[in-house]
Parts: structure tokens; C-alpha cells; sequence
């Protein structure tokens, strides 16, 4: 069988699985608000879905998106997720030869759309405390050549949880006006940053903000997320987009029920998730060996660093595969680091992540056992 279909196989019998415990994705599990339902039961109720959305999106999501990050001289594309909108981004700014600059770890998806229209990609090591897990900006500095197109960067970064400070985005946004090249700031964590800044209130004319639903309103399986830009870069983005028969209105609707609720509810789901966050943070001192790198986290995940154990990442999480529970194995997010840690998603109910930790030592034991031929996500 093709790699691809035995990892989607394998992907499939996790979503079909009753009472899985989704500790890896970075999913929010908490319950919708019931406004969000709602909306998507009356468009089905009302059969809205006869209908093409908008091109570029409802008119009124795509207000809502705009205020709600708080960029009004920006236009946003409404599009099928952050990922599709990283699709897009990369097909169409880049061409071959021109070279891709982010982090390692960094998300990897936008590294192959890049390599795939024939742009190189170089990758800054963050991981590990000799650079504080973060990206120092005179690095990036150094990294830049005539070639460089595009500076991805995630903040708060996926697996890290880190998030760049006022003066390091100010920086970063320097280094790309310099080097003209397009900056795509991925904010698809933003929402559960204790301190967020934008690029784009810093290089408005070529930062690319990417915007998600899938983690802050927990709407991942519905594909729906926002490509916001200067409307002249957006006019260019508009012109062959994948989706230009509008994002599934569906999605759009829970998604614009979403940001009419976002300042009653999200509070709540920061609330758990930073609850959770510190449970296991309290948690694993007690558990030789592991430990974690970067606290608090500013994403809806923490990375474990489980080196010092002596533990494999993938046996840790097969083990605790077979007990229901999902978490990520590190090479998921980086081959360089990916033997050191492993990352657990808090935007989840609390007894899941009460779970996982009263298994912890158990499945620690477990995974020294392991043989590694398990398939993983
Ligand atoms: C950094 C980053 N960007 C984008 C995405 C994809 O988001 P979406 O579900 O909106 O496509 C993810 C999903 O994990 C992510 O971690």
C-alpha cells in the first residue's frame, strides 16, 4: 500500500474511533456555544447549501474577520482553512528558484507547497535552549539572500508555543521590507497567546496574515478559515483562487455565529486550556526524565521534552494509542528535533488531560516496550 494510504487509513479508524481522546492536533474540544450549532442547523434546515457561497466569502464574515483581528485598512479572503489560504499564498507569490525561509520546527505543510512550485526552503534551528526556543531576529537577518521570497513565520509557533514579542515582530517585519520579501505570519494560535502583535500593523504592504477557525472556535473538521492582506495584494490573491466558488456556507455560517459569541465563550476555553496547561506543567516533575521546555505556552498545546528519559516520542505515543488517547509524536513537526519530545493539545475537557496524566508513568513504562511498527498520524 502507497505510504499516503496506509497513513489515511490509519487517520480514518482514529476518526471512527468512539471516545477518542484527541490530545495531538491541537484541536478545541470544548463544547460549541450553542449559537454556533444553531446557525449550521438552520442552513441545513433552511437548505442554504443549493447555493455557491461569495468568491471571496460572505460579506459579513469577512468584516467579522477583519475586526476581529483588528487590521480595518486590510481586506480578508474567506477560504477553506488556514492551510488552503497557505496554499494559495505559496502558488501564487512563488516561482521556481525563489527560496522559502522559516524555523525549525515550523508547520510543515507551507515548506512542501513552497518546494513544490520549485522554491527552496531554509530552515532556522529554534529548538532547544540554546536559542531560548525562539527565533532571534538577527538570525532570520543573517539567513536572507538576494533569493529569499517569503519569511513564514507561525506565532505562537506550532509545537513550540512560543510568540515573538513586540521588538522581535517589529524586527521581523524590518528584515522583510529590507529584503522586500513577502512575510506570511501565521496567526492561526493567536487567540491563546498571553501577548499577540501583529506584523501587519508593522509592513502592511507585504505581510500576509494567515487566520484559522479550526483552533479558537474548535471548527476544524468544517474548513474555514481567512486570508487578510493589503486589498491590493488581495486583488492579485482574488484572481485564481482554489475556492473561487466560495468556502462551504455552512462553515461560513457557524464560523460568523462563532465570531458573534467569541467574547462571551472564548474566555472560557482559554480558562481550561491554561488550566490544563499548568496541570501537566505541575505534573511532571514527578516523572523522571521528562520535562517542559516552554511555560506557559502560548498556543492551545505544550511540548514535552522526553530525551533525558531515554523514551522514543513515537513509542510514548503508540502507547498511549492503544489506551484511546492521541498525542504527537515530534518528528510529526521536525526529522532534526522530532527525537526529543512529544506535544499534548489543552483546549480539551479536563478529565482527558486528568487522563493522560494518571497514565503517564504507566505509559512510560509501557513505551520502552514498544516496538516501533505502529503506524502513526
Ligand atoms: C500553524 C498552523 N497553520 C495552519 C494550520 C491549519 O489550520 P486550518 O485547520 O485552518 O487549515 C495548522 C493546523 O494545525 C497549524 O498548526
Amino acid at each position: 500500500m502507497k505510504r499516503f494510504e496506509t497513513r489515511n487509513a490509519h487517520f480514518d479508524r482514529l476518526v471512527n474511533t468512539p471516545g477518542l481522546k484527541w490530545l495531538g492536533q491541537n484541536t478545541n474540544h470544548i463544547p460549541a456555544h450553542p449559537a454556533v450549532i444553531d446557525a449550521m442547523v438552520a442552513c441545513a434546515r433552511d437548505e442554504q447549501f443549493h447555493v455557491y457561497a461569495p468568491p471571496a466569502g460572505l460579506e459579513a464574515l469577512r468584516a467579522g474577520i477583519v475586526a476581529d483581528v483588528g487590521l480595518p485598512a486590510q481586506a480578508a479572503l474567506v477560504s477553506d482553512g488556514a492551510v488552503a489560504s497557505l496554499y494559495h499564498v505559496c502558488h501564487t507569490l512563488l516561482r521556481a528558484g525563489d527560496e522559502f525561509i522559516t524555523t525549525d520546527p515550523t508547520w510543515n505543510w507551507p515548506m512542501a507547497f513552497a518546494r513544490s512550485v520549485g522554491a527552496t526552503v531554509t530552515q532556522i534551528p529554534i529548538y532547544g535552549a540554546e536559542y531560548n526556543y525562539r527565533l532571534d531576529p538577527a538570525r532570520l537577518a543573517a539567513a536572507i539572500t538576494p533569493r529569499t521570497k517569503m519569511i513564514y513565520i507561525v506565532d505562537p509557533n506550532n509545537p513550540l508555543g512560543v510568540a515573538c514579542t513586540k521588538a522581535e515582530i517589529e524586527e521581523v517585519a524590518k528584515i522583510a521590507r529590507t529584503a522586500g520579501a513577502w512575510l506570511v505570519h501565521d496567526c492561526t494560535y493567536r487567540d491563546f497567546a498571553h501577548e499577540h502583535h501583529l506584523a501587519a500593523s508593522i509592513y502592511p504592504e507585504r505581510t500576509i496574515t494567515i487566520y484559522s477557525f479550526s483552533k479558537w472556535l474548535g471548527l476544524a473538521g468544517l474548513r474555514v478559515g481567512a486570508i487578510i492582506a493589503d486589498p491590493e495584494v488581495l486583488e492579485q490573491l482574488a484572481a485564481a483562487p482554489p475556492n473561487n466558488l466560495g468556502s462551504s456556507i455552512l462553515s461560513q455560517r457557524a464560523a460568523l455565529a462563532g465570531l458573534a459569541i467569541k467574547a462571551e465563550w472564548f474566555p472560557q476555553v482559554l480558562d481550561i486550556t491554561r488550566r490544563n496547561q499548568a496541570m501537566i506543567y505541575e505534573a511532571l516533575p514527578r516523572v523522571e526524565g521528562l520535562s517542559m521546555p516552554v511555560y506557559p505556552s502560548n498556543g492551545n498545546f505544550i511540548v514535552i521534552e522526553c530525551s533525558a528519559s531515554g523514551v522514543q516520542p513515537e513509542a510514548l505515543a503508540a502507547a498511549y494509542g492503544e489506551r484511546g488517547i492521541m498525542i504527537r509524536q515530534g518528528a510529526y513537526h521536525t526529522p532534526n528535533f522530532g527525537d526529543r519530545f512529544v506535544k499534548v493539545s489543552t483546549s480539551v475537557p479536563q478529565v482527558w488531560v486528568e487522563e493522560f496524566l494518571e497514565l503517564l508513568p504507566a505509559m512510560m513504562e509501557r513505551a520502552r516496550g514498544i516496538n516501533l511498527d505502529t503506524p502513526l498520524f
